[in-house]
């Protein structure tokens, strides 16, 4: 909404949350998350045709086109619990809608949902006595966190879908005029409704999958001392491929991949499509062994045993450039590590207020560190677990002399230099490599 604000002047964008706290956090200096580039964007238009307020009913009667961006977490309880989108914010905000509006509005679906989610939105909003057209579009969002500002501003594609009737194309035209104030005509894409939809959970799923792919691959090469470096470029150059999200790591995380693949096996299993369901859950299912595998040959290169040993943990983020933590492959890794007693510190640049909430119950088990010094200061092993800069340009001679002996590394993200630090005396091992040890 910020970057619409900004490039279209003549529109003003009011965001409107029931959390009174974020909508202040919005206004304030400090935003309620960290994204490059986004506190400018936001400073640009804040005040000028970008606001940020609770007053959600005023927020719908006042305005034209309504983008809905509740959350869509995997269902926890019911029918579908653990696979299945929770529609209830959906639902809530839709009623909301029906009964705030005074006039016809364009309802946009931002968050991710189920496919023909647009036809129950477009129900509940024509029921009962309202005499107003609610027109619903898709127009499902594909930046990537830490990169959203660039992806925002310069889009692989901007997807929008719509109703074939005669209102619908008419909203289409009103949002593709919106985008075509900043994104060329050829990026702009238009679909029917349920296209749109699909679209975006297809997308999510197919760029797990090649994570997945590649993480599997990754223990064939270090069983068979084969590169998994050299095998991805390999298969990458090749144009039909691309080299893009073949990177083996500890797994992928974030709030979207898991939950829109396990949307999509819900959604493949309610049509009655079990092995289609089954395929798409296995992109989950490896990424979960990634990690398991992760934590094994931790505890097979430490002598069967990190009881009581100290393990700086870098990175708690589940990517490079954001505070997110959600389904960070770090709380599994550290959760397993604890489990088998070792003393977990965790160090991250942006991450630690979300790494202490989602580890609060393990209690003295896991400390927390900005210093990553510090952070690994007698300890019997260094794990990296997300590819930010600052880890990478550690001074690792620096970080062995601190450490206990035989000092181990461990890289979950294949980011730092592994030859060098084998030479500085550190016992490493990266994923899908051959281990780089000073033990016989
Ligand atoms: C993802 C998609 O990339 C966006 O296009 C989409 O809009 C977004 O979900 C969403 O649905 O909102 P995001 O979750 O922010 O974006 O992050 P990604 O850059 O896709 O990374 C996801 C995870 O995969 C990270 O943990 C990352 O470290 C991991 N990954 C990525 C790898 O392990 N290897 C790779 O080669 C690429």
């Amino acid at each position: 909404m910020a970057m619409i604000a900004l490039k279209c002047p003549n529109i003003r964008v009011t965001v409107v949350d029931v959390n009174a706290q974020r909508v202040a956090a919005w206004n304030s200096d400090q935003l309620p998350i960290y994204e490059p580039g986004l506190d400018e964007v936001v400073r640009k238009c804040r005040g000028r045709n970008l606001f940020f307020s609770t007053e959600i009913q005023k927020g719908i009667d006042e305005n034209d086109i309504i983008f809905v961006a509740v959350n869509t977490p995997t269902k926890t309880f019911g029918h579908g619990a653990g696979c299945a989108a929770d529609l209830q914010y959906w639902e809530k905000t839709a009623r909301l809608i029906h009964d705030c509006a005074k006039g016809d509005k364009i309802v946009i679906e931002k968050c991710t949902l189920p496919v023909r989610t647009a036809a129950a939105m477009s129900r509940i909003l024509h029921s009962g006595r309202t005499q107003h057209h609610f027109e619903v579009l898709s127009n499902p969002e594909f930046l990537a966190e830490g990169t959203a500002v660039a992806d925002l501003e310069k889009p692989d594609r901007v997807l929008i879908g719509a109703d074939a009737t005669p209102t619908g194309q008419k909203a289409l035209q009103t949002v593709v005029d919106i985008y075509a104030n900043w994104i060329p005509s050829n990026r702009i894409l238009t679909a029917n409704v349920w296209s749109s939809e699909l679209s975006k959970l297809a997308a999510n799923a197919v760029l797990a999958q090649r994570v997945s792919s590649v993480n599997a691959l990754s223990a064939l090469c270090e069983a068979t001392e084969a590169d998994i470096e050299e095998v991805s470029h390999a298969v990458g150059m090749d144009s039909r491929i691309g080299q893009k999200f073949l990177k083996a790591g500890v797994g992928f995380g974030g709030s979207c991949f898991k939950k829109d693949i396990l949307n999509l096996v819900y959604l493949c299993g309610s049509y009655n499509l079990h092995e289609a369901a089954e395929y798409w859950r296995q992109v989950v299912v490896i990424n979960d062994w990634q990690q398991d595998r992760f934590v094994a040959n931790i505890l097979h290169a430490m002598f069967n045993t990190v009881a009581d040993k100290r393990i700086a943990v870098l990175g708690f983020a589940f990517k490079a450039d954001t505070g997110d933590t959600r389904e960070s492959p770090a709380i599994r890794v550290s959760r397993m590590l604890v489990e088998e007693h070792a003393q977990v510190v965790v160090c991250d640049p942006q991450a630690l207020g979300n790494a202490r909430h989602d580890l609060a119950d393990l209690g003295d088990r896991v400390l927390f560190e900005t210093d990553p010094y510090k952070a690994a200061l007698d300890a019997d092993a260094v794990a990296v677990l997300t590819d930010w800069t600052c880890f990478r340009e550690l001074d690792y001679a620096r970080v062995y002399a601190g450490m206990r002996q035989p000092a181990f590394l461990f890289d979950g993200r294949n980011c730092v230099d592994h030859a060098a630090l084998y030479e500085l005396g550190f016992n490493v091992y990266a994923i899908g490599k051959p281990a780089r040890s000073h033990l016989a």
